[in-house]
């Protein structure tokens, strides 16, 4: 097998640049040392006052007496509230699927407590399968075999059905070998367990044993499609419930991503246009209109694809070729305010010949693997959750490759910008044959829950777009959805007052926003560097302390929970 061949066909779901203040806190606790049960025993880890538990719940919850069973790991943030005041857990699930909600609330539990509430503990949970939650979903042998099929340093998340002639076919032939791993390496048949329902039950197994009937939940992106399989399974159990970055759920469960790419080229157009009008100081691939800026960068990306670029830094080495580039603008999008301005710099010093700029934007460490480890390594198995979890929940795929490759050509009518990127998950789960009978696959919608659910989009989301928030609000009478004015996944890419303000209030006195609201945010995606032009500073002046605490604590969530998301992704 031609290994460099193979390894660019994966479509790759696995660690980019994971490092800083998480990495740090992540090795300072073993969770191995902790015993699963089915009460909460609270032991202190990372730092004080974070708490960590394993709690058992059954492998199958159709046979919740069988022996067979999951360890969920839980960190909370206690809440420091009297008791008399206290309100339970507020459970997070940070995306993906394969997210670690304990690297979230370990990397910024005090800040959610800051946000949401001192009433509430709050609490990151790893979906069972994931992270460190055993057990461990594995389609290897070894490290070295999973680092040699699924290489987490890469700079490349999507593959391109548009690389090569060949692109289509040679993915779902990988797909296909890492599906038929995925049976070999599954003896015990855990795997067709590691689904949405069953995480969702989990949920509510968590929340009941905080003493709690009702779940308090915040979840983004893929989180949105947990808490809203949640609702559907259990409407009378819903306390609070804020789904944010919101997928088509129909999209999920039927793996046709189709839908999720409405905005996607109205994001990439932000970039066009927001680049011609700030000006060459500001964006650095400046043109006078959004056309040439567009016309610039397709002339970019065509020369890239005829002559790949080999870049060697101080701390690794690679190339910089068509999938590269695809994925360092499309990456861009998810999180534009602060990457577009980066993004420019690196496209024009990549058009004066140069790729060490661009190609270091989006660098991880040389590949390194110690050959010896058995697989699964702990915590290191984002790809195969992924495909586990997203794969295992929808439909089987039976597709001919004739009928991926029409599936991609009507997908380009939706997003003829990043189809070719985007659209390649459907050909992954074409690979993916594990599914538990009877399992819930749709459709989402309940008629009445316990308490309205809150749905939450940004005007312009790559990958989640608007009308999902609605379309999803109608499958939940009752519930009301918040628009923030602002491109990229999730409410996370910028801080506003405005929509914190209203997820407090959601928690704390069940208020919900007024249909038609719309909250603004606190940035700009080309930021300005004329000294004299208004600025955020200004308009602060007259805010309390609170207010800036609050917004500061914000901007940290939403740095964490990116940095989750996109390992995760
Ligand atoms: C595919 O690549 C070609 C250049 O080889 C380009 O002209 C075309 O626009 C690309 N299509 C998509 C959908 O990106
Ligand atoms: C995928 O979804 C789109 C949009 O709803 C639809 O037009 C298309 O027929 C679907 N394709 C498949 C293979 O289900
Ligand atoms: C390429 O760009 C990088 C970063 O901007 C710079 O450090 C380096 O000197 C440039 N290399 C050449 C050969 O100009
Ligand atoms: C795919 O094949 C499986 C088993 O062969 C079958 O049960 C399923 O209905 C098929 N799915 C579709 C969408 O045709
Ligand atoms: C919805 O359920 C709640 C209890 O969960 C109940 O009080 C209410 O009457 C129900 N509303 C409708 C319209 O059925
Ligand atoms: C909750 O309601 C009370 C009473 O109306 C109000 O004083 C408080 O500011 C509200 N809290 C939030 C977070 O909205
Ligand atoms: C903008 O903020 C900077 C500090 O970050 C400050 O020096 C400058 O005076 C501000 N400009 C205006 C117009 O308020």
């Amino acid at each position: 097998m031609p290994s460099s061949s193979f390894l660019h066909s994966i479509l790759l779901v696995s660690t980019l640049c994971f490092s800083g203040t998480l990495a740090g806190a992540e090795s300072d606790f073993d969770w191995r040392k902790l015993h699963a049960s089915k009460t909460l025993h609270w032991t202190p880890c990372y730092s004080a006052p974070l708490q960590c538990a394993l709690l058992q719940v059954p492998m199958d919850y159709n046979a919740p007496q069988n022996e067979v069973t999951a360890s969920i790991a839980i960190v909370r943030y206690p809440s420091t509230s009297p008791k008399s005041q206290y309100r339970g857990p507020l459970l997070f699930n940070p995306g993906g699927p394969g997210g670690s909600g304990v690297d979230a609330i370990v990397g910024a539990g005090a800040q959610f407590a800051m946000v949401f509430g001192e009433q509430f503990d709050v609490v990151g949970f790893d979906p069972r399968g994931v992270s460190y939650s055993t057990p461990t979903i594995s389609f290897f042998k070894t490290e070295a075999e999973r680092r040699f099929l699924i290489p987490s340093a890469t700079n490349v998340l999507y593959s391109s059905f548009n690389a090569s002639s060949s692109s289509l076919a040679d993915t779902y032939a990988s797909m296909q070998l890492l599906g038929q791993l995925a049976i070999a390496n599954d003896p015990n048949g855990y795997l067709q367990h590691m689904s949405t329902d069953n995480i969702a039950r989990d949920m509510l197994s968590i929340t009941e044993a905080f003493g709690f009937e009702k779940l308090q939940y915040w979840g983004v992106s893929y989180g949105s499609v947990l808490g809203a399989t949640f609702a559907t399974l259990f409407p009378d159990k819903v306390g609070r419930l804020i789904i944010d970055g919101v997928e088509d759920m129909n999209a999920y469960y039927t793996a046709n991503f189709t839908n999720d790419m409405l905005d996607t080229d109205k994001s990439m157009d932000t970039f066009y246009s927001g680049c011609a009008q700030a000006g060459p100081q500001a964006c650095a691939f400046h043109a006078p209109t959004a056309s040439q800026v567009a016309a610039n960068l397709a002339a970019l990306t065509a020369s890239i694809k005829a002559q790949p670029i080999a870049v060697l830094t101080p701390q690794s080495h690679g190339i910089l070729d068509y999938v590269f580039l695809r994925n360092a603008v499309l990456d861009a999008l998810f999180d534009p305010y602060n990457s577009f301005a980066a993004l420019a710099e690196g496209l024009a010093v990549l058009a004066s010949g140069n790729a060490t700029l661009l190609y270091a934007q989006n660098e991880v460490p040389t590949f390194e693997c110690d050959c010896t480890v058995p697989a699964p390594k702990f915590h290191e198995n984002n790809f195969e959750a992924y495909m586990a979890i997203a794969c295992g929940d929808a439909v089987p795929v039976n597709d001919t490759l004739a009928q991926l490759q029409q599936f991609y050509e009507d997908g380009l009518k939706v997003s003829a910008s990043f189809a070719d990127l985007l659209l390649t998950t459907r050909v992954l789960c074409a690979g993916y044959k594990i599914r538990r009978e009877g399992k819930f696959t749709g459709p989402v919608g309940a008629k009445n829950t316990s308490f309205p659910l809150l749905l939450v989009g940004n005007t312009f989301d790559p990958v989640t777009p608007h009308a999902n928030a609605v379309k999803t609000s109608l499958l939940f009478p009752g519930s009301a959805v918040l628009t923030q004015d602002s491109v990229g996944h999730t409410t996370l890419v910028a801080t506003s007052d405005c929509t914190f303000s209203y997820y407090r209030a959601y928690f704390v006195n069940g208020t919900l926003p007024a249909p038609g609201t719309v909250c603004s945010v606190d940035a700009e995606l080309f930021p300005s560097s004329d000294p004299t032009a208004a600025n955020g500073t200004a308009k602060r002046t007259t805010e309390s302390l609170d207010d800036i605490k609050i917004r500061e604590a914000a901007s940290r969530i939403g740095s964490v929970v990116r940095k989750v998301l996109r390992r995760a992704l």
